[in-house]
């Protein structure tokens, strides 16, 4: 599920009809319609920093209540550290990362989209409109590049008042999480 059909065009282009593909936008409670009536498991990558704490908080509680007891939910994404010299010291461990994967020249998230709004073979997937980071009353998503700030135990909060039994960071490296909850 994503709300762009480029990239979903793309992932249909590259694993074709193991899954089934929708467009919703996930901060339009009208999403639940692609859900089935019991969620098993459920897994989002890099995503859900783009929606704003009122819109996370609902999208969980909507999940939460389709989701069977022992049901899972999973969220890898960077997610900011307490404070200021905690990200400091993350951007570091990822900078490591980075060196020893041999990925430092990698293209950002900006710069891989403007190359794929700019590639002709890719006009026919191109969105016509494209979710923007939504903001919080106080602005927060939308001053930070599109990032709403929640940190693991954030949304390791959220998850416990959607519902969720457990809920908490199972891997991290340094703003990278992976953030389970179990129903
Ligand atoms: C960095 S990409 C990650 C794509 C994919 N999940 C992956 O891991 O490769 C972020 C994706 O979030 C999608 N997105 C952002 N806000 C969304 C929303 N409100 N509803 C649905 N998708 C959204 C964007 O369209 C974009 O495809």
């Amino acid at each position: 599920m994503d709300a762009d059909p480029l990239l979903l065009g793309l992932a249909r282009a590259h694993y074709g009809p193991t899954a089934a593909w929708v467009q919703a936008d996930l901060a339009d409670p009208s999403w639940i319609e692609a859900l089935p009536e019991t969620v098993h498991a459920a897994v989002s990558s890099t995503a859900l920093h783009w929606m704003s704490r009122a819109s996370l908080a609902e999208l969980y509680r909507t999940l939460g209540a389709r989701t069977a007891p022992g049901g899972v939910f999973a969220d890898a994404d960077h997610m900011p550290l307490a404070d200021d010299r905690l990200n400091a010291l993350a951007d570091a461990v990822g900078a490591g990362r980075a060196e020893r994967a041999g990925t430092t020249g990698r293209e950002e998230w900006g710069a891989w989209w403007e190359a794929a709004l700019a590639d002709e073979r890719l006009a026919p997937l191109r969105a016509t409109a494209r979710p923007l980071p939504e903001a919080d009353s106080d602005g927060r998503a939308e001053h930070h590049h599109g990032s709403n700030l929640l940190t693991a135990a954030e949304h390791a909060e959220l998850l416990r008042a959607a519902g969720y039994r457990s809920a908490g960071t199972l891997w991290q490296a340094g703003d990278d999480h992976l953030v389970v909850a179990v129903r």
